[in-house]
C-alpha cells in the first residue's frame, strides 16, 4: 500500500465524533503500514471548483468518447486535478457524519466532481466499467440517530448512496463503520456507542 486518501466530510473539526473514530482506525494504520503516505482532504476547507456550464459540457464530450481540447480542456484542470488525487491513491478512508439521511453537501459535491467518464467509468458494450480497479475504502459515519433496525434501514440513504457510486467507479473492496446514535439516545449511549465504532475502525484497519 502506497498511499491513503483521507476525506473528511464534517466541518466539526476536533467536536467530530465521525474523526474520533477515524483517529482510532488511523492510529492503528499508522502502526501497522508505518510506510504509507496519508493524505488529508478537507472538504470544508478545500475550495472546490464549481460545475459550471462549460464543465458540465466538458463532461458530454467525454461522455461522447471525445477527448477534451481548447477551451473545455483548459476549464477542465481544476476537475482533472481533484481525480488525479484521487486516483493517485490506493486506498481511501471517508469520514462523514449523516446529513439529512445522506450525505453532507460538500461530500455530494465532490463526487460530481471526480466521477468523471474516461478517468473513473467508462461505458463498454457490456455496460459500465469502473476504472478504479484494485482499491480498498473505509467510509466512518457517524448519525445522531440509530438506522440498524430492519425498520429504520429504509432512512439510510446514505449508506446504499456512497457504496452505489465507489463500487460504480471500480471500488469492490468497501467497509463501513457507523457510530450510531450519537444524539437520540444521550451522552452515555453515545459515549459508548463511540467506543464500539473505535474498535470495529481498530480492528479494520489492521487488516485494511
Ligand atoms: C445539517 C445536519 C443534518 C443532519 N441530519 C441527520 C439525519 O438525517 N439523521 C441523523 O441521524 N442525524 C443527522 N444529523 C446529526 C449528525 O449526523 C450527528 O450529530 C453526527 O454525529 C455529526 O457528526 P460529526 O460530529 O462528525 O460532525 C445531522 C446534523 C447536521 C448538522
Amino acid at each position: 500500500m502506497k498511499k491513503l486518501l483521507h476525506i473528511i466530510a464534517t466541518p466539526r473539526g476536533s467536536e467530530s465524533r465521525t474523526l474520533s473514530v477515524s483517529k482510532a482506525f488511523l492510529d492503528v494504520f499508522k502502526t501497522k503500514y508505518p510506510e504509507c503516505e496519508i493524505e488529508e482532504l478537507n472538504l470544508f476547507e478545500e475550495k472546490l471548483p464549481d460545475l459550471t456550464v462549460k464543465k458540465v459540457n466538458g463532461k458530454y464530450v467525454l461522455l461522447s468518447g471525445k477527448d477534451l481540447s481548447g477551451d473545455l480542456k483548459e476549464s477542465w484542470k481544476e476537475i482533472v486535478s481533484f481525480i488525479e488525487r484521487f486516483l493517485y491513491a490506493d486506498s481511501y478512508l471517508i469520514s462523514t457524519p449523516m446529513w439529512n439521511f445522506s450525505i453532507p453537501y460538500r461530500l455530494k459535491h465532490y463526487i460530481d466532481i471526480i466521477l468523471q467518464p474516461k478517468y473513473l467509468f467508462q461505458y463498454t458494450p457490456n455496460g459500465p466499467e469502473g476504472l478504479a480497479k484494485g482499491k480498498k475504502m473505509a467510509i466512518i459515519t457517524s448519525r445522531g440517530g440509530d438506522y440498524s433496525a430492519e425498520d429504520f434501514r429504509k432512512f439510510d440513504l446514505q449508506t446504499p448512496y456512497l457504496y452505489t457510486v465507489f463500487n460504480f467507479a471500480g471500488i469492490s473492496d468497501i467497509v463501513f463503520v457507523n457510530a450510531q446514535p450519537m444524539d437520540a439516545m444521550g451522552p452515555e449511549i453515545q459515549a459508548k456507542k463511540i467506543k464500539e465504532a473505535q474498535a470495529q475502525a481498530r480492528e479494520i484497519a489492521k487488516n485494511f
